[in-house]
């Protein structure tokens, strides 16, 4: 197995605490001038603190200088205005081109080895095809290079409007081929005179669907709650389904993370008396009748009523060994059952390793799970198994030494079975496939829909993107506008920069917002970094590239009307952390979402996933004339060869 780790290398301990502490002393400095604000004033602050100010003297100026990062100018591209057009705008000297839409084949001959182009293919043929709805996205390189690798990505939904030539589900080779858009791919692919193109035959191409066999491990494995008619060991589950955003581990392994799984478990039959959801089924949200997919039509485990467990074995974080084609996948249950989003990881002096994750839905809940194993590099034998044991935690933000001004302290709570707020749970499976219901019994923070989570490459501070929650009524620090519908992104320091610590310091990095237009709201003006040229909402794909770039990508409203003007379609920026300063990078296509990103070890290859262009049947992208819109990957490079975001 050949990692790609080399050019992600965390700094050494020493320059990591020294950058840490400095990180620290910019929080703390900042407090300090906040504290001389007032409380009624320290919003203002925060809105006010000037980009102009960014070298001394400005709210947000860093006191102490943070070291530099390898790049002492982060952003060294020039920033691009809104796109409202059907196609991708990227900053000026980068070429973006097209790669892997939905429906390649993946091999020469046999089914799926051709793509009709409409909605004919049936489910054999997708099934050795691409997914749809292309989302995370992971560069795996082969024997470290960087321009041949395996590019490893979620299918996270489909679009039935392209899908079938009636636009709905309604025969078993329907359901059957929607189950094969969804999952997972693995793509060997290679840079040829300057152009990436997949590797046919390849024996690492790999298709992992709604239908492929995974096992289930960690704490809950086995559980009567995971036990089905098929199954009645509960530990060996068939799919992965909504794979949302991903994560990957230092050991060489692709995580996909399973988010909206309830929409595929419904039920077609409405007349068994007694037959209600459970506290659990109505937590997550499953469907009292049918649901708009129709699985529960055609395969008995989608229908509750028949098969009441099916859904607690999804909703988990699966663990993906791209490298060995013949491994079965794994639904690591002791990370938790929630609606994840992504997971991101950080490495602890200790060896322990730390995953971060969030739960996307308005009011739900952000978590870490620490392992009770050490990591050691290249030791596959102990690293393999890591995410089966240790703790998982979910945090509280509390408002810290004054309300109302955006930062504030937090705090870890175990969910384990020794937590006397969870005393209603007789064993750790229960609180697993439970995890919402538990954290619900402990006084999570309710958040404004954590997205993507990312920690930092050499601080390790953890942001978290907060995309948006309409339905907000009362506010705290951490999400602080009622009725928000631009959404914000929130960091944290561990205590001690310690990623395993039971505490820590919070701020925000941005409030989205609109300052181009009125607001009632002041807040929704955004915060002071964001302005009429980079205005945008709804922020979700996040992730930093080795030099500490934040790459912030938005899954919002693209109507470029009301309080979403000047906004244009879904985009990409880039943020420096040091200084706050956001520029729009990228733009994507009609009635797209921009999710998904990995760079190659180099830095200078770029890969970002186009979601359902033309998802209000408006688009056309990529090929455009009459062609189907199809979910794409978009591969960036700098003109100059140089890397990306310089
Ligand atoms: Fe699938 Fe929360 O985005
Ligand atoms: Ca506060
Ligand atoms: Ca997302």
């Amino acid at each position: 197995m050949t990692l790609d780790f080399d050019s992600e290398d965390l700094p050494t301990n020493t320059s990591r605490n020294e950058h840490f502490q400095n990180v620290v002393n910019r929080a703390v400095n900042r407090r300090g001038f906040l504290f001389k604000t007032g409380v009624g004033a320290a919003a203002v602050a925060f809105l006010s603190a000037g980009l102009a100010g960014c070298g001394g003297g400005g709210g947000d100026a860093d006191p102490t200088p943070v070291p530099p990062a390898a790049d002492p100018d982060l952003l060294g591209f020039t920033g691009i205005a809104i796109g409202t057009d059907d196609s991708v705008h990227v900053a000026p000297g980068y070429t973006a081109s097209v790669l892997a839409p939905w429906g390649t084949p993946l091999f020469s001959t046999g089914a799926g080895s051709t793509w009709a182009g409409d909605a004919s293919e049936d489910a054999a043929a997708q099934a050795r095809q691409m997914g749809d709805n292309h989302d995370g996205i992971h560069y795996f390189a082969l024997a470290g290079r960087s321009d041949e690798g395996l590019l490893v990505m979620n299918h996270e939904y489909t679009n039935p409007q392209y899908l079938f030539t009636d636009g709905v589900v309604n025969s078993l080779d329907d359901a059957n081929k929607d189950l094969n858009a969804h999952g997972v791919s693995v793509v060997h692919i290679r840079r040829t005179a300057g152009v990436w193109n997949i590797v046919l035959d390849s024996t690492y191409n790999r298709r992992i669907t709604g239908d492929t066999p995974m096992q289930l491990t960690g704490a809950a494995a086995g559980h009567a709650l995971l036990q089905t008619t098929a199954d009645a060991t509960g530990t060996v589950a068939l799919g992965t389904l909504n794979n949302c955003g991903n994560g990957f581990t230092p050991w060489g392994t692709y995580l996909t993370c399973e988010e909206n799984f309830n929409q595929y478990f419904g039920t077609t039959n409405t007349a068994v008396p007694g037959m209600t959801r459970n506290a659990n089924q109505l937590r997550y949200g499953l469907s009292s009748a049918g649901t708009s997919r129709k699985y529960e039509q055609y395969h008995d485990r989608f229908d509750w009523q028949k098969e009441p467990n099916e859904a607690n074995r999804f909703g988990w974080i699966v663990e993906i060994d791209p490298f060995d084609p013949a491994s079965m996948p794994k639904k690591r249950t002791s990370l938790g059952r929630i609606k994840h989003e992504n997971a991101a990881y950080a490495i602890a002096a200790d060896g322990r390793v730390v995953v971060y994750m969030g739960d996307d839905q308005a009011n739900d809940y952000i978590y870490k799970f620490v392992t009770a194993g050490h990591y050691i590099e290249g030791d596959t034998a102990n690293n393999r198994d890591l995410l089966d044991t240790g703790t998982l935690y979910v945090a509280k933000f509390n408002a810290g030494a004054v309300a109302n001004d955006m930062m504030g302290t937090g705090e870890w709570m175990p969910m384990t079975t020794a937590n006397p707020a969870l005393a209603a749970y007789a064993t750790q499976a229960e609180i697993l496939v439970n995890t919402r219901l538990a954290a619900d019994a402990m006084g999570a923070t309710p958040m404004d829909r954590p997205e993507w989570v990312a920690v930092h490459p050499q601080t390790q501070e953890v942001y978290v993107t907060l995309t948006n929650n309409s339905g907000r009524s009362t506010t705290d620090d951490a999400n602080p506008r009622a009725a928000n519908v631009y959404g914000q992104i929130i960091r944290w320091r561990e205590t001690g920069g310690d990623p395993t610590a039971l505490t820590f310091e919070w701020d925000l990095f941005v409030l989205a917002g609109n300052p181009t237009i009125a607001q009632a709201n002041p807040l929704n003006k955004g915060s002071a970094n964001v302005t009429s040229d980079n205005t945008f909402n709804s922020p979700d794909g996040l992730g930093f590239d080795r030099d500490g770039r934040l790459w912030i990508q938005t899954d919002g409203n693209y109507s470029n009307t009301g309080n979403y003007a000047n906004q244009g379609n879904n985009q990409m920026l880039c943020a420096d952390p040091r200084t706050k300063e956001i520029r729009r990078f990228f733009v994507g296509p009609v009635e797209c979402e921009v999710t998904g990103l990995t760079f190659t070890p180099d830095s200078k290859t770029l890969f970002i996933n186009i979601q359902h262009p033309g998802e209000g049947g408006n688009s056309h992208w990529p090929e455009g004339g009459a062609a189907l819109p199809r979910s794409a990957t978009v591969v960036i490079t700098k003109d100059d060869g140089g890397v990306i975001g310089t």
